[in-house]
């Protein structure tokens, strides 16, 4: 179901955007020599080539940071005008205080309001659409919007199934509500199904399933997925949401510049953009770099489309995402 109502308040509109990858790089090549894998494996099945892992004293926050300094430069927003942080992640510094507080700390946003969004890969999409709301309301003038991971702690280094997925990094975005703008968010969508929450998850480490020395031999605090039933159920939402989007904003997947899908395997992004009619030359990949970096994935790679010039002004920009819960979200932007 569409979640806004048709007509904004205000034009909400994306000023900056950036992004920051770990130095380490880990190839295909290189979890050869750790599980019982090829590198023609992970990129038939996957597309993916390398991910980037970081440092043992680099979190969450730290990624965050060093993403959203790039935004506000581009912005040219400083950390005191940041009136909101939304941090997506799924691999928070600690599970309390929040990361985004980590984030406002770095950064000496005193005068912003900071929380997590917890939406695993669909994160960076709930948290523009967060955003979007408070702005629109006149609650708040100018947020800062991250999506950050450390996924390489919470792999499972011996499970093949899992352990050549996935990768960190972060992305950040500066949004702000304006009187008019050309530049602005047009539509979003937002879903999730809580029915599926078995088929990926991390069981162990929470409220449920404390962590104890037994259950952490048996890896219960790691990543766990069923990848055929997600992958099913990534491309029938991450269309199915396309869709709605497009409808709301009046349009079709003809308008359609760009498409920034989540990056966790080309397959699924072929078989979406196949769905609906969008050729390989109008979607943006990037995750034979990176992998899947969950929340971060979007908005890594709609800083590099920005960055590069894949998008340019007024070109109709779609970002869909899918993630555990299973959480949805799509949102068509006029750049
Ligand atoms: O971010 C949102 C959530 N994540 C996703 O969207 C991921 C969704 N799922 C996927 O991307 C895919 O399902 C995977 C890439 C995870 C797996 O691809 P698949 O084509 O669905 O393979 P599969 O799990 O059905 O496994 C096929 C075979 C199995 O062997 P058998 O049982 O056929 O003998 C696996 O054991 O491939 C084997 N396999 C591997 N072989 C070499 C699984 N992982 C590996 C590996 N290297 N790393």
């Amino acid at each position: 179901m569409p979640d806004t109502p048709k007509d904004d308040l205000c034009h909400v509109t994306i000023l900056g955007t950036g992004s920051y990858l770990p130095e380490k790089v880990l190839t295909n090549a290189d979890l050869e020599k750790m599980v019982e894998t090829s590198d023609d494996w992970i990129t038939s099945r996957t597309g993916i080539k390398e991910r980037r892992i970081a440092a043992p004293g680099e979190a969450t926050s730290d990624l965050g940071t060093k993403a959203a300094l790039k935004a506000m430069e581009e912005a040219d927003i400083g950390a005191e005008e940041i009136d909101l942080i939304i941090c997506a992640t799924i691999s928070p510094d600690t599970f309390f205080p929040s990361t985004a507080c980590y984030i406002q700390k770095n950064l000496g946003a005193k005068n912003a309001v900071c929380f997590d969004i917890s939406a695993a890969c669909a994160g960076f999409l709930y948290a523009l659409q967060v955003a979007r709301h408070f702005l629109n309301t006149g609650n708040r003038k100018t947020a800062l919007i991250i999506g950050a991971e450390k996924l390489s702690v919470m792999v499972n280094w011996e499970d093949r199934n899992t352990c050549v997925l996935f990768g960190d990094g972060a992305g950040a975005a500066i949004v702000q509500s304006r009187e008019k703008s050309d530049r602005k968010i047009i539509a979003s969508v937002m879903g999730s199904d809580g029915n599926q929450t078995a088929i990926l998850s991390v069981p162990g480490g929470g409220s449920a399933c404390p962590i104890t020395p037994a259950n952490a031999n048996e890896k219960l605090n790691t990543i766990s997925m069923q990848g055929r039933e997600v992958f099913k159920h990534a491309v029938n939402a991450m269309r199915d949401a396309s869709m709605q989007a497009l409808e709301r904003a009046g349009l079709t997947a003809a308008d359609v510049a760009m498409v920034i899908p989540h990056q966790a395997n080309a397959r699924i992004i072929e078989a979406i953009t196949d769905r609906l009619g969008i050729p390989a030359e109008r979607t943006f990949v990037n995750l034979h770099k990176y992998g899947n970096t969950s929340a971060a994935a979007v908005a890594i790679a709609l800083d590099e489309a920005n960055k590069s010039g894949a998008i340019k002004p007024g070109d109709i920009v779609l970002l869909v995402a899918f993630g555990a819960g299973l959480t949805w979200a799509s949102t068509i932007i006029r750049w």
